[in-house]
Order: structure tokens, then sequence, then C-alpha cells
């Protein structure tokens, strides 16, 4: 669960996160952070948006794990595509996890979600200029994107200095997003794999179950054991305690025949 991904710029980053997308602020968030961090997590995954920053950072402050053992990432909310909404917001997820740095900043998507694929290259350029201040102060120890798609890849670095250490996106078997992933793998930046398991979609699926069978493993553990024999970081989330133990606990390697089998299932997820 300690084993590393080295980004870009030699920062290790913890193989397995947890991620809290949907995990309503208070005792929900606080709760299953704590029960995270105490099961070994030492990556955890949050957002401005996700409104669970506080309690996030209330849970990791209250692990008592050292600072330098963890792994922090949050996100700016995709509506903001200016300079000053970008200083004011890292400040604010700053203030609400209270952790000091932040490991890992994201743009959380390249357009707003009310208006998903819409052109926002500016100011998206804009953005990221901070985010390079905010790396050189040594605010955040890495920067990254999230939901970016080779276009919008191509534009930034086409016209900015840093290059993004990760790059966060949907990811799970039957959507495997080749073409990005094979974008972020040639530029050295890391494909980190959100709703590995399509938010709960892929947990009936019968080709997995016989293949996880085989294992003695859960559809769950198989599928974000995937993740990792691609050299996708996989952030799975779960409130209950014995999922958020079984999610961390995929330290088995599937056949190569078994990831061939597992390259042919198509999305029956949408
Ligand atoms: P719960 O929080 O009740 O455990 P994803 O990470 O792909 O977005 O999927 C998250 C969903 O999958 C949540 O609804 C979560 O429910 C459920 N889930 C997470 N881990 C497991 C698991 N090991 N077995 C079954 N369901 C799981």
């Amino acid at each position: 669960l300690i084993d590393t991904f080295t980004l870009s710029n030699g920062l290790h980053i913890p193989k397995i996160g947890f991620g809290t997308w949907q995990i309503p602020s208070g005792s929900d968030a606080y709760d299953a952070t704590k029960t995270a961090l105490d099961l070994g997590y030492r990556h955890i995954d949050t957002a401005l948006a996700y409104g669970n920053e506080a309690s996030v950072g209330e849970a990791v402050r209250d692990s008592g794990i050292p600072r330098d053992e963890l792994f922090i990432t949050t996100k700016l909310p995709a509506e903001v595509k200016t300079a000053s909404g970008a200083r004011d917001a890292f400040e604010e997820s700053s203030r609400n996890l209270d952790l000091g740095h932040v490991d890992l900043y994201l743009i959380h998507a390249p357009w707003p979600w009310s208006d998903m694929g819409s052109d926002h290259r500016d100011g998206n350029v804009e953005v990221w200029k901070v985010f390079e201040e905010l790396y050189d102060a040594g605010r955040t120890k890495s920067v990254g994107v999230s939901n970016f798609a080779v276009a919008d890849l191509e534009d930034l670095l086409g016209r900015t200095d840093v290059v993004p250490h990760a790059n966060q996106i949907r990811w799970f078997i039957g959507n495997t997003q080749d073409e990005t992933t094979a974008f972020d793998r040639e530029h050295d930046i890391l494909t980190e794999g959100y709703s590995p398991l399509a938010t709960g979609g892929l947990l009936e699926n019968e080709q997995i179950a016989e293949i996880a069978a085989k294992y003695d493993k859960s559809v769950a553990q198989v599928a974000i054991r995937y993740l990792l024999e691609k050299d996708v970081l996989p952030l799975p989330k779960s409130t209950t305690p014995s999922r958020i133990a079984a999610n961390a606990d995929v330290d088995f390697v599937l056949s190569a025949d078994d990831v061939a089998a597992l390259d042919a299932l198509e999305d029956t997820t949408n």
C-alpha cells in the first residue's frame, strides 16, 4: 500500500489513493478518511468542489501521521478560469485543509461542468501560470490536471513551462482512455484513474467475477488491480470500512491472459 509511483519531478506518490468524491462533509468524510488512514492509506484525494476538505484535513491532522508520510491532492474548481480566482481558491483550499502544503494541485476539468466541452484554453493557460507560481513557491509539491483530453493537454503544453505531473481521468475496465493514457505516458504525466469501479457499475460483471474467483479476490479488487497492471493510479472510494480495507488489499498479479481478457471487455456501464 505504501508502494509508490514517481512523478516526473521525483516526488513519490502512494500507488493507491483514497477518493472522497460524494462523501458528505462532516462525520461521513471525517470517519471515512480516518478509517482509510488507520488502514494504511497515505494518499487522500479531495477537491474544493467536494465541499469536504475541512473534514478530510481534520481527519488527517487527528491521525497523528507525520505530514511527510502523507500525500494530499486537491483541485481548483472547474468553473475557475482566471488567475485571481485561482489564487483565491487555492487559499481557500489551504485554509480548509490546514495541512501546510498541498502535494498535488489539479485543474478539476478543462471546462465548467455546466458547459462540458466548451473552449477555455486561454483560461486554462491563465490558471496554469498561477499553478506554476504555487509550485515554485512550494505551496504545492506537484501540479496537474483532471479530465483533460489530448487536445487540452497539447494546447497547455504548447503554451506553458511546467508539464503537468499528473492527469486524473475516469478510468476503469472497458473505459481505458487509450489515447489520453498513451499521451500521458509519452510526456511522463502520471495517469490517475477515478471511479475504478465505474462508480459501482462493474461490480455485477460476470466475466470479471470469473477471473476474480481464480485469485480468490472480489470483483472490486480485480478492477483496482487492473489499473495497477497498466501503471494507472487507482482512486477507489468507499465509506464502508471493510471495503476501504479490501480496496487496498490488491497485492496480487493478474496473468497476462487475464489482463488481455479484461482488455477485451467493453463498457457496459453507460
Ligand atoms: P460504499 O461507499 O457503500 O462502499 P468508484 O470508486 O468507482 O466511484 O465506486 C464507488 C462505489 O462503489 C461506492 O458506491 C461504493 O459504495 C462502492 N464500493 C467501493 N468499494 C467497494 C467494494 N470493495 N465492494 C463493493 N462496492 C464497493
